[in-house]
């Protein structure tokens, strides 16, 4: 693994990257609304970030050294809970609406005055993650940040696209604070991979993708899909040369019916959209919808594509079954998903494993929504197995016991053993108020995450099959 690691000189990327038309508007424009953001909402009462950078670089700094996919290992944290709202990652937001029905982003901007809810918002896209962080990141030995963001913050405009450019009644404004983590990332030589997290109607109907909903509408809908294209175009148009990677969708719920049915046909077209767009500067990163990477056998591939990615995500606490294994019996699942994963990514994609956690149980509170319990310890569905009380594996650190840290940290080297065997692994998530089980930075601090990711106290974890 460790021969994997290279020293890179730039060729052509630096060339590709410096040729691009890459429009950076400057952050105090953004911020007053005199640019070209249209439809971003100006608060009338609130103030405008109180911390903003000393300067706007325009994508192109070329002393960040290009990220060679499919060689160099990618090491990462997704930025969650940042530019899309997550009941479980930021539980003080919802509850100090007072307002219970308030689910998910979308009820966050339906159910509230628009002006409020848009300061607490900008309040929440300065403060959440900072420069700090991103210096933080460097610090723990990881190259990429993977930032999820949802289509309401791009302010494409009548220009654009021939589709609505309403997004009520979400609250748009958090695109100039995107910029402004672009250039920290670059500062600090982190490579980005931005990933649409929320399309219009709905990809997956999780609370995640901005609209908690039982029938999600975006492949139902006559224009979410062609809308979603012409976003993707003008996020690889405008900011492209910011970004190493541009992730066509997160977690497309491939298990329905009329999005099972569109996905491959958009992540064709997504392909060549954005690729175009941005001058074949940015790779593109598709997913498995939930299908298995088996079932993109033969899939945008060399010769036919260049530059594509495979995301794979892999939790361990979404159902009754998993809930039930053993610490051990987590290893060994972590583990028996190498030998296929790197089959494929030998064969197909280069491919990483975008979205994973240390976390066993679903006991992070409304990690399965605002409101609703945990199957962990039987507080959500009724006549279900129940394996005990929540205490202990979520919540604080100080309450967690040696023998749970321990077993965090092998969990952790077993899972980032998948990674290590195909093209990396973006960790799910580098904060969370108040689920330490979920947090990157909390995983440091506990010493159950290594400062340094290629630090092994269990390097034979996996056995044999940990491949290279
Ligand atoms: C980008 O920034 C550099 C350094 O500030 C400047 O020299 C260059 O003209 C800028 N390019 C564009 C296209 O704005
Ligand atoms: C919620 O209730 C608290 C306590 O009554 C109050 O201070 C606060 O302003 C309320 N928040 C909103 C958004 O109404
Ligand atoms: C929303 O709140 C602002 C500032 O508190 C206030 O000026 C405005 O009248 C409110 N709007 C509505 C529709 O209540
Ligand atoms: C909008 O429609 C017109 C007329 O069909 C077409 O020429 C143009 O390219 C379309 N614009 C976009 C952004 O798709
Ligand atoms: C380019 O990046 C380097 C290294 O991160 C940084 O020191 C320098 O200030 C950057 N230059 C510009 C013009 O942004
Ligand atoms: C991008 O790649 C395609 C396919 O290889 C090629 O046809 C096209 O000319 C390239 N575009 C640029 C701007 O390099
Ligand atoms: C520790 O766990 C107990 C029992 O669940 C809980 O009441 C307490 O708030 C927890 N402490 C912290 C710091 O999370």
């Amino acid at each position: 693994m460790l021969s994997l690691r290279r020293l890179l000189l730039l060729s052509c990327l630096a060339v590709l990257v410096e040729a691009q038309q890459c429009r950076l508007v400057k952050w105090q424009d953004l911020v007053e609304g005199t640019a070209s953001a249209s439809h971003t909402i100006t608060p009338t009462s609130t103030s405008a970030p109180t911390t903003q950078p000393s300067a706007v670089s325009n994508g192109t700094n070329t002393t960040v050294t290009p990220f060679k996919y499919g060689t160099d290992i990618i090491r990462g944290v997704n930025l969650g809970g940042w530019f899309v709202l997550e009941p479980w990652i930021t539980p003080s937001i919802f509850e100090n609406t007072n307002n219970t029905n308030i689910v998910d982003e979308y009820t966050f901007g339906q159910m509230q005055n628009a002006s409020q809810a848009l300061a607490v918002l900008q309040n929440h896209w300065d403060t959440w993650i900072t420069e700090d962080d991103f210096q933080a990141i460097k610090a723990a030995g990881l190259n990429h940040v993977r930032i999820p963001l949802g289509y309401w913050s791009v302010p494409i405009t009548s220009a654009d696209t021939n589709y609505t450019t309403s997004v009520s009644p979400y609250i748009a404004g958090a695109w100039p604070y995107l910029l402004r983590a672009l250039n920290w990332a670059k500062d600090n030589s982190v490579h980005v991979i931005l990933d649409l997290h929320g399309a219009p109607g709905s990809q997956n109907g999780f609370d995640n993708s901005g609209r908690r909903i039982n029938s999600p509408a975006w492949a139902s809908d006559a224009d979410s899909v062609p809308r979603t294209l012409d976003i993707m175009r003008f996020i690889a148009k405008e900011i492209g040369g910011m970004l190493d990677v541009i992730e066509l969708l997160n977690e497309p719920a491939g298990y329905v019916s009329a999005i099972g049915n569109e996905i491959g046909t958009y992540w064709q077209e997504g392909y060549h959209v954005v690729r175009e767009a941005s001058g074949n500067g940015s790779q593109v990163m598709i997913g498995d919808a939930f299908l298995g990477v088996q079932n993109w056998e033969n899939f945008l591939q060399y010769p036919q594509a260049e530059g594509v990615i495979m995301d794979y995500h892999e939790y361990q606490i979404f159902n009754y079954e998993q809930l039930a294994f053993s610490y051990s019996a987590h290893i060994d699942a972590s583990c028996q998903q190498i030998p296929a994963l790197t089959a494929y990514a030998k064969s197909n994609l280069v491919t990483i494993i975008g979205e994973w956690s240390t976390a066993i149980t679903d006991c992070a509170q409304w990690l399965n929504g605002r409101g609703v319990g945990a199957r962990w310890d039987g507080t959500w569905q009724p006549n279900q197995q129940v394996f005990g009380s929540c205490a202990g594996f979520t919540g604080s650190m100080s309450n967690f016991s040696t023998s749970y840290k321990t077993f965090l940290r092998q969990y952790w080297e077993s899972q980032v053993q998948i990674g290590e065997s195909i093209q990396g692994w973006v960790y799910w998530a580098w904060k969370a108020e108040n689920a330490d089980d979920w947090s990157y930075q909390k995983g440091l601090e506990g010493g159950w995450i290594p400062q340094d990711p290629t630090d092994r106290m269990y390097p034979d974890i996996c056995g044999s099959t940990a491949g290279t």
